[in-house]
């Protein structure tokens, strides 16, 4: 079922979606690795920094992304770090009969199947910016719902603060999680309860309109397109509700690198580069990255 709803404030116009082509090409702007030992952050750097491509080049407006560029260079370092081949690897992963235990502050834990998850609310289409920690940007067609209808059915008690977001843990097939010693498998992440709620946050279960392939999360993740691309986590298998701020894979990973609430924000450097601009696959120009990504007038009145 589609819904077909009228447009709202935050719609970006069509043409700024990523063309899937370009999308898939990011490997070629950008060479950095994301290693999971301590060393290895510290070796991370964007390429070129974001910094020196903006002197070089001026920031632009963002254009149109294609989808075969988004399918074959990705974030998912349950499958490696090598963002060309990660979309092989990720096929590896079962989807079938996927489920979501949801448990912690909540009236009822219970067992939610995705294949009729899917089916439990109207479907949308949400063409959001996604801003890396890396500093680069897409803009992608995501298909799915908001999470704030599903939250509303699971009816978490008044105690509950914030939400805790799991992926699956399953070192066989996604070989790294064999390194729990250096790193904290499962990947984890973490929203207030406030922030899942809001009307942009969203539960993606299709992509360029077909339904999501493993390498982007399969068959369902977190969207938060105003906060770094690493809160929107991939093939979720759980849903908690905390008083207590959780823990996540990264604040637990590199606690003065990361912080839990990772709103994109120009005025404030990652630790080893700034994030004042963004590269855009598939061009030689950068853009300013914009507060909250572009979204300040939707979420700014969270933080006052
Ligand atoms: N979710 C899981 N489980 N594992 C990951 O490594 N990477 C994050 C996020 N979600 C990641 C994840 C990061 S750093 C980014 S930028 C986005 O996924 C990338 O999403 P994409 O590959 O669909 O573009």
């Amino acid at each position: 079922m589609t819904w077909i709803k009228t447009p709202k404030d935050w719609e970006l116009p069509n043409q700024e979606i990523t063309p899937e082509d370009i999308y898939l090409r990011r490997r070629e702007f950008l060479s950095t690795t994301l290693k999971f030992s301590a060393a290895a952050l510290m070796s991370m750097q964007p390429f070129p920094s974001p910094l020196q491509a903006a002197e070089i080049n001026p920031p632009e407006k963002v254009e149109y992304t294609p989808e075969s560029i988004a399918s074959r260079f990705n974030n998912f370092y349950e499958f490696g770090v090598e963002k060309d081949q990660l979309w092989k690897s990720a096929r590896k992963l079962q989807t079938e009969n996927w489920t979501i235990e949801v448990g912690g502050l909540v009236k009822k834990p219970k067992t939610l199947e995705v294949d009729s998850l899917i089916h439990r609310f109207p479907e949308e289409e949400r063409v959001y910016r996604l801003r890396c920690v890396e500093a680069w940007s897409v803009v992608i067609p995501w298909l799915g719902f908001p999470l704030r209808l599903l939250i509303d059915q699971l009816e978490p008690l008044p105690s509950a603060r914030y939400v805790k977001f799991t992926t699956f843990l399953l070192p066989n097939i996604a070989l790294p999680q064999k390194n729990r010693f250096w790193e904290p498998w499962p990947y984890t992440e973490g929203l207030t309860l406030e922030e899942a709620r809001h009307d942009l946050t969203f539960m993606a279960t299709g992509i360029y309109g077909h339904p999501l392939p493993g390498q982007h999360g399969a068959p369902i993740r977190l969207v938060v397109p105003w906060k770094y691309g690493f809160k929107s986590i991939k093939s979720i298998v759980g849903i908690d509700f905390t008083d207590k701020m959780p823990e996540t894979f990264y604040t637990s990973l590199s606690p003065l690198e990361y912080d839990f609430s990772a709103n994109v924000n120009p005025a404030i450097p990652y630790a080893r580069w700034h994030q004042a601009f963004e590269r855009i696959p598939g061009k030689e120009e950068t853009e300013e990255t914009l507060l909250y990504n572009g979204y300040a007038e939707q979420v700014a009145s969270m933080y006052p």
